[in-house]
């Protein structure tokens, strides 16, 4: 069976405050594909994303998303920024948040209509979330807010699901949990789901590649091909060790 391209990046180059944050990044995603995307901090995981969102624009090069540069306010898209735990006073409704999820879309501000709340309610539901939506969104511990986050992003049905980091806050029962809904979401609906996280462990068993990106570049492949200590000293341009240990693999000698 053919496989059906999503998300197609050519040598894409960005530069931010005189710096290249990224170069020569090439990437074919197809549908369905679960890609974990992996790094160092600073190493631009969060700005491939903007990328590929039309928040922000490349340098050099080209990236098509379904068939279309990248813009804004595209419901195809589902996307759960990188998280800061929020204001304890925020008074607004966690599922008042799951809503800003439609924005832009024609269910969209000032309509509190059946539709939309089903929807929220729907959204909630998929992240078992639903007993906490009429909270405060500020009175949610990390890992609840977090949930919402993932709400939110699925609300529009995407075909496209871009993660920055929903893992971190969450322990590991939940962070299983919340693996598991996107493994099924990429299996049973074929979303495409690119997800970043600082630990490969939890998504080994799930994830189909992994795009390792350090220092501007960036090796994407399967698990096996990518976290091996020739692939990532050249990726570092220093020595590192793949330790496989407890059924668990660490990256030693990268953050440093
Ligand atoms: N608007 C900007 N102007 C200048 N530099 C920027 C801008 N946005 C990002 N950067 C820089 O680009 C680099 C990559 O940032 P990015 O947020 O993509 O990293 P990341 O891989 O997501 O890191 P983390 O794991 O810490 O989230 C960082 O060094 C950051 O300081
Ligand atoms: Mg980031």
């Amino acid at each position: 069976m053919k496989k059906e391209t999503v998300i197609s990046v050519n040598n894409l180059g960005i530069q931010l405050g005189g710096r290249t944050i990224l170069q020569n990044v090439d990437l074919e995603i197809h549908k369905g594909e679960f890609i974990a995307i992996l790094g160092p901090n600073g190493s631009g995981k969060s700005t491939l994303l903007k990328l590929l969102l039309g928040l922000i624009k490349p340098s050099v090069g080209n990236i098509s998303v379904l068939g279309k540069s990248p813009h804004r306010g595209n419901d195809a898209i589902g996307y759960a920024p990188q998280h800061r735990v929020l204001e304890t006073e925020l008074a607004l409704r966690a599922r008042d948040v799951v809503g800003f999820g439609f924005d832009g879309n024609k269910w969209g501000f000032g309509f509190p209509n059946k539709k939309r709340e089903d929807l929220i309610n729907k959204a909630l539901k998929e992240v078992n979330a639903l007993h906490l939506g009429n909270a405060p969104i500020g009175h949610l511990s990390g890992g609840e807010q977090q949930r919402m986050l993932i709400a939110q992003a699925l609300i529009t049905n995407p075909q496209i699901l871009l993660l920055d980091e929903p893992l971190s806050n969450l322990d590991i029962n939940n962070g299983q949990e919340i693996v598991s809904l996107l493994a099924r979401l990429s299996r049973e609906k074929k979303v495409t789901i690119m997800l970043v996280s600082h630990d490969i462990n939890p998504l080994l068993p799930v994830v189909n590649r992994v795009l390792f990106m350090a220092r501007g570049q960036s090796a994407i492949g399967t698990p096996d091909q990518v976290l091996t200590s020739a692939t990532l000293s050249k990726l570092y341009d220093t020595h590192i060790e793949i330790v496989r240990a407890l059924n668990r693999i660490f990256v030693v000698g990268a953050e440093t």
